[in-house]
């Protein structure tokens, strides 16, 4: 009660406070809640003393479905309500490139079958296509690999051969990264038109194919005992391929969403657009537990933050370019931490 009421006094002259969680290794481990996570959210929902709302938004390097979907399925699992206003994933930032792109034949990578068309599809991208509808139009770029038949019957029918692609965004962690490698490699080599002779490195850059990575992790924590390998790992698979094939590096512009070290100012962007316009709050907070992505993020953009385990490895400790504000034992303990501090 103590630290409610005094955050009513003072919320009232002083500028507004709000959180941003991070997902995975923070609420969830997998698709099950961690210990704390309904809690922390269901206290600043008001479910306090003196019910006393603080705004909170999630944001994650995660992603696969539209933020509406992921506003649903994560309010089931914690037993809160959240609204896809709270949400921002990796490729949230997208919707920026909407306009520019929005006639242009782009491929989507991530998830599964049509998956991330659909999402580009519902930000206004009216000709994304998947690897699925590559290997659908021919089976023999990826020999080692045959489409299902439910993915083939759910497939666009497209001719490649006749339809240059201006652009490849990661929406979220690709499930088979030899066929994605190979196609992300088709593509420039070829200068969108897959299949065709190769083109020049002039050329390439004449055809400027926008190649977007949307999150950063080489890491994340998931429901097994280790963190597992992100898509971060996929682009360093990439490059090292791409390289590795004497080809020049393309200009691979890896626009993360939002979150990423603090050599790439670039990434931070979002985090700026929250700080600005988003967000009308002064007294900011991320909850996270990858060093590398989410106290990164917060540290530049003049964020307070608190770290739990999940990536983050107490025995192993924090980078001191990566050190938070405070490390919490889990996200219900960071938010009363963080309320103490505010009062
Ligand atoms: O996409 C999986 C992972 O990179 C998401 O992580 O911790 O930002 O929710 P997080
Ligand atoms: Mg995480």
């Amino acid at each position: 009660p103590r630290h409610f009421r005094a955050l009513q006094t003072k919320s009232l002259t002083r500028p507004p406070l709000g959180f941003a969680f991070d997902i995975d290794g923070v609420l969830l481990a997998g698709s099950q809640p961690i210990p704390g996570a309904s809690r922390a959210l269901q206290i600043l929902n008001g479910d306090n003393q003196l019910n006393l709302k603080i705004p909170y938004i999630l944001l994650t390097n995660g992603g696969g479905s539209t933020e509406e979907e992921r506003a649903r399925k994560l309010s089931s699992r914690l037993g809160v309500e959240i609204s896809s206003s709270q949400i921002v994933q990796a490729h949230t930032v997208l919707k920026d490139f909407t306009q520019e792109y929005a006639d242009k034949a782009v491929l989507c990578l991530g998830g599964i079958g049509n998956q991330m068309s659909k999402v580009a599809e519902s930000y206004g991208f009216r000709r994304a296509y998947t690897t699925t509808d590559v290997l659908a139009w021919n089976s023999s770029v990826w020999p080692f690999m045959h489409v299902s038949g439910s993915d083939l019957a759910s497939a666009k029918q497209i001719d490649f051969s006749r339809t240059p692609i201006s652009a490849v965004f990661v929406f979220h962690d690709p499930r088979n990264w030899g066929v994605d490698v190979q196609i992300m490699c088709d593509i420039i080599q070829s200068g969108g038109v897959i299949g065709s002779p190769y083109v020049d490195s002039a050329t390439r850059r004449d055809r400027k194919i926008q190649i977007i990575f949307c999150n950063p992790d080489l890491l994340w924590k998931s429901d097994f005992a280790r963190p597992r390998l992100g898509q971060g790992a996929f682009r360093e698979s990439f490059q090292a391929v791409f390289k590795a094939a004497e080809l020049d590096r393309v200009n691979v512009s890896s626009r993360p969403a939002w979150k990423t070290d603090s050599s790439n100012d670039v990434g931070f962007d979002l985090f700026l657009l929250l700080n600005q316009s988003l967000i009308q709050w002064t007294r900011r907070w991320m909850i996270g537990d990858n060093p590398e992505s989410d106290i990164a993020g917060a540290n530049a953009a003049g964020w307070s933050s608190v770290l739990v385990p999940g990536v983050y490895d107490p025995t192993v400790g924090v980078r001191p370019t990566h050190e938070p504000t405070h490390i919490a034992q889990n996200v219900e303990e960071a938010v009363l931490w963080a309320i103490e501090r505010e009062i």
